[in-house]
């Protein structure tokens, strides 16, 4: 189990699709077998990296449930996990959220001005030279279909890159072509230090996760041993499974075809939220989309309340998608649309129509 001949084959097509394969750069992969673990594993290599401790994260956002990634969440999850933990140097941030500004801004390029000015005050407050690393979700998954406005993560890079702080992004989500590039890295162009990823690398058919590093750091660890391990790391059977899905991904076009059904969910969502008086704003990125549901439209109060006790109609809403054929994931007011990168155009417009019939009936009720 400690080599195996796969596990060194997707290393190199990991390497190949990853940010830094097109500078030459390239990059190590540590194989886990998981997301959380990856993210715990990346933040033990970044203070390993930098000697320093501390890691920034956004509020909303949600990086795993172990003990460690836990506490890089920002949400709700996290809360109960406190009680036991302590001693864990995490400040956080928001981050841009457009829809409902926390810096009440009225353009994307003032939220992204805002937002790194906001990013600032805290890197004053929590001393940078402490600062390990930043890490996010390049689009926001779980925590409500988030899309930054686009001159956001590039900022980010370039504030993270004048303090030293490394940059890792979470693209357990994001990664395998659900933005329409192979990782949401590459879809906005942004160079990050680290990525995390699991769930599309096997097609989530078995269990397998990794920490992808670019060379240029990888590259001391050679001289001082890298502070992770797990027993099933790079388990032969994960890694023939990542193997032979990222090559499906690559050999059939999957990794950029999600930028095709961008443009017929996009057309698909916005007729539906003109014709739904519940729907504040669709929105996301590739194949990677959120309705934002409210009661009304002009004061935006969301239609179950975010961090409540329950979902309330929402569970409306899945029981009718359900009796149609169609499962989703959500989180309160927001109905995740994330179909797989395989989908047919008729096959898409089929799921559409039962959401859109599905709003009805839960507008039914209210
Ligand atoms: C962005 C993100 N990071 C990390 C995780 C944790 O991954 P896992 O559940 O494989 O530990 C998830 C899981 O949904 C996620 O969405």
């Amino acid at each position: 189990m400690l080599f195996n001949d796969k596990r060194a084959q997707l290393a190199e097509e990991l390497s190949a699709i990853s940010p830094w394969g097109t500078t030459g750069e390239g990059c190590r992969t540590f194989f886990t077998t998981g997301g959380a673990e990856s993210n715990d594993d990346a933040v033990r290599m970044t203070r390993a990296l930098t000697g320093r401790s501390k890691i920034l994260t956004a509020y909303r956002s949600y990086h795993g449930s172990t003990g460690g990634a836990i506490f890089l969440t920002g949400d709700n999850r996290r809360w109960s996990g406190e009680q036991v933990g302590g001693g864990h140097s995490i400040a956080r941030f928001f981050a841009p959220y457009p829809y409902r500004s926390p810096f009440s801004a009225s353009t994307p390029e003032e939220e992204t001005a805002r937002a790194i000015e906001h990013l600032e005050r805290i890197l004053l407050h929590e001393d940078p030279r402490r600062v390990a690393a930043l890490l996010i979700e390049p689009a926001v998954g779980a925590n409500g279909m988030i899309v930054y406005p686009d001159d956001y993560l590039p900022a980010l890079r370039e504030l993270t890159e004048k303090h030293g702080i490394l940059l890792v992004f979470d693209e357990v989500m994001t990664g395998f072509g659900r933005t329409g590039a192979a990782f949401g890295a590459t879809r906005y162009g942004v160079v990050p230090d680290l990525i995390t990823f699991a769930k599309g690398v096997t097609s989530a058919y078995i269990p397998l996760g990794g920490v992808m590093v670019r060379e240029n750091l990888a590259k001391s660890f050679d001289a001082s041993p890298l502070p992770c391990g797990h027993t099933y790391a790079g388990h032969p059977m994960g890694v023939a499974a990542g193997l032979a899905t990222v090559r499906a991904y690559r050999e059939e076009g999957l990794l950029e075809r999600a930028r095709e059904i961008e443009t017929w969910i996009r057309d698909g969502l916005m007729a539906i939220s003109e014709r739904h008086p519940t729907v504040g704003e669709a929105r996301g990125v590739g194949a990677f989309w959120g309705l934002e549901l409210v009661q009304d439209k002009k004061t935006r109060e969301p239609l179950v309340p975010w961090h409540g006790a329950g979902l309330g109609v929402m569970t409306t809403l899945y029981a009718e998608l359900r009796k149609r054929g169609v499962q989703t994931l959500g989180k309160y007011n927001v109905v995740f649309v994330t179909p797989p990168l395989t989908i047919t155009k008729p096959e898409l417009d089929e799921g559409l129509a039962a959401l859109d019939e599905s709003l009805g009936v839960l507008e039914s009720q209210l």
